[in-house]
């Protein structure tokens, strides 16, 4: 029986950089959830004959909610649902479903990186066609919807068996619950060369990836143990739990640091990689060695025709503003069309589609193609690996070499969390209203050469982001990006991003930090941040 439950507006459900995120807690208050997948039918025009497919990151209040939603797209006159057996699916794996099956659109279930639990977050995401995160335009549809919520529809029916694969009935819904691994796999094994990397395995080559207690666990198992041969003991922390085992799910070296720090020893393994909470992050480490995600994208830009996915070059490249420019330091030798895009995924969906780029990458750990709409971890892993085995050169040498082909962008962001809101806002208001008068300033050894507030023409649309980030620019080819977090759940994060470009053949081996001092000290010159905050040093530096 459809029920049709009245309900009022909920404050504050409006999408931020990756979907609505909240408290766990949040999303569990009666009629939170329903309240927000109601706006989302409404502010797509309704999910009437539509198919949907839906999954989670198998995070605390997943299994519940994705029987929710099931039974609320039953009542609203979905043809069908696709869900992940067990209610799971992880984000890159979502997307390439919805690809595959052509579906209209689908729900993923996932706070990303943040922890889970009851006292962790929770998020819902819409994803659209074409498998990518709902562009402004839809996600700003769906937070008008929910201004003007009074009621939502919901079936009255018993939970749906979600344990195995197979076709189900909810009322007139047809529910087909898919191996959330196998069709993701399969895409993997077309894109790269897998006997290559099952030859570098059997050759001794070792590997340590890090599923941190998340969804990548039974994928990484699958693609790297049993289709390609990398020891049993390789994938670490593989069992999904619903709390990510009480950790971070945020593969970086602050909360990856078990791998970190197995990582650096001198008997470490050839390589080493970790995913987040949904699958779509990646860190990439080599014997003693991190590799910043910018550099990552930027090495995988120039090396990507290695794997047979990517054998007729690339199209073109795009990253977040904030990443670091070595990636278009590629693109400019290559003679490669580059993009700088506004922070989040959703940006680079319209370039993606238009053939205007074939590789994305954010500073963030986020890495992707266009095989996709979602960016994504163990395809970067992959590609490393493919990488690794064409090459026949360690991930040390990779990075020494690209360093001197293309020179070194020193690079690093510098977070500070859990700031007061008002105050963090008026920081960026402020340097906002003193941009014109920027060009010229010294602080201390550097220059500004120009200072903007970051805002994009999307070249497809013509749609225009405003607001997107301060970014300065100082004569010595440093860089300097301040912007508030779109995705935290409690007061403000303020990211600090740093970048200064060293052309070598000389000082190409420094640390970050150091490299880094001058732009760090022009930063505190500008903002007196630690001061006005009270803070000593950044809460994560990455
Ligand atoms: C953060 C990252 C951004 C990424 C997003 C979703 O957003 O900075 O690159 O796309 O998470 O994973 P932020 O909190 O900075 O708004
Ligand atoms: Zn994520």
């Amino acid at each position: 029986m459809i029920r049709t439950i009245s309900s009022a507006p909920i404050a504050g459900q409006k999408p931020g950089t990756s979907g609505l995120r909240k408290k766990t807690s949040a999303f569990m208050e009666p009629g939170y959830l329903e309240n927000f997948i109601q706006s989302i039918w409404n502010g797509i025009g309704g999910v009437q004959g539509k198919c949907l497919v839906v999954g989670g990151d198998g995070r605390y209040f997943n299994t519940k909610a994705v029987q929710i939603i099931l039974k609320m797209a039953a009542a609203s006159g979905a043809s069908k649902v696709i869900v992940g057996q067990g209610g799971l699916l992880s984000t890159p794996a979502a997307s390439h479903l919805i690809r595959l099956k052509k579906a209209d659109g689908g729900i993923i279930l996932s706070a990303s990186h943040n922890p889970g639990g009851l006292d962790g977050d929770f998020g819902v995401k819409f994803n659209t066609s074409n498998g990518g995160p709902a562009p402004e335009a839809v996600t700003e549809a769906i937070y008008q919807a929910s201004l003007g919520l009074s009621e939502y529809l919901i079936l009255e029916a018993a939970d749906l068996d979600l344990s195995n694969v197979g076709l189900t009935r909810l009322a007139d819904m047809t529910v087909e619950v898919v191996d959330p691994v196998n069709d993701y796999a399969d895409l993997m094994e077309k894109l790269f060369d897998f006997e290559a990397i099952r030859t570098l395995f059997s050759n001794g080559f070792t590997l340590a990836f890090d599923a941190m207690h998340a969804v990548t666990g039974p994928y990484a198992h699958e693609i790297l143990v049993r289709r390609l041969g990398a020891d049993e003991t390789s994938v670490l922390n593989a069992t999904p739990l619903p709390d990510f085992g009480g950790g971070h799910p945020d593969p970086n070296p602050v909360w990856a640091h078990e791998l970190m720090t197995k990582m650096m020893q001198p008997d470490a393994p050839d390589f080493g990689a970790a995913s987040d909470g949904d699958g779509d992050r990646n860190m990439i480490l080599g014997r003693q060695v991190y590799v910043t995600p910018s550099d990552s994208l930027a090495v995988i830009a120039a090396n990507a025709h290695l794997a047979p996915g990517y054998v007729k070059g690339l199209a073109g490249v795009a990253r977040s503003m904030p990443t670091s420019s070595a990636l278009d330091r590629v693109a400019e030798a290559r003679g490669l069309e580059c993009h700088a895009t506004p922070t989040g995924w959703k940006f680079f969906g319209n370039l993606l589609d238009a053939g205007r780029a074939t590789l994305c990458g954010e500073e963030s750990a986020g890495t992707g193609s266009d095989h996709i709409r979602e960016k994504d971890g163990l395809w970067a892993v992959l590609m490393w690996l493919n990488i690794l085995a064409k090459r026949q050169i360690s991930v040390a040498e990779v990075m020494r070499n690209h360093w001197q082909e293309f020179g070194r962008n020193y690079y690093s962001r510098h977070d500070y969390e859990e700031l007061d809101a008002t105050a963090a806002q008026e920081l960026i208001d402020e340097l906002r209203q003193r941009l014109d008068q920027m060009a010229g300033q010294e602080l201390g050894a550097l220059t500004i050469s120009a200072a903007e507030d970051f805002s994009y023409k999307d070249p497809i649309d013509g749609s225009i982001t405003t607001g997107q980030g301060i970014q300065i620019h100082f004569i010595e080819g440093a860089r300097l990006v301040l912007r508030l977090s779109g995705t935290g759940t409690s007061g403000a994060t303020l990211r600090v991003y740093m970048e200064r470009f060293n052309s070598g053949p000389s000082g190409l081996e420094s640390d970050p930090q150091e490299a880094l001092a001058e732009v760090i000290t022009a930063c505190e010159k500008l903002t007196s941040l630690r001061q006005r905050f009270g803070r000593e040093r950044p809460d994560v530096i990455t």
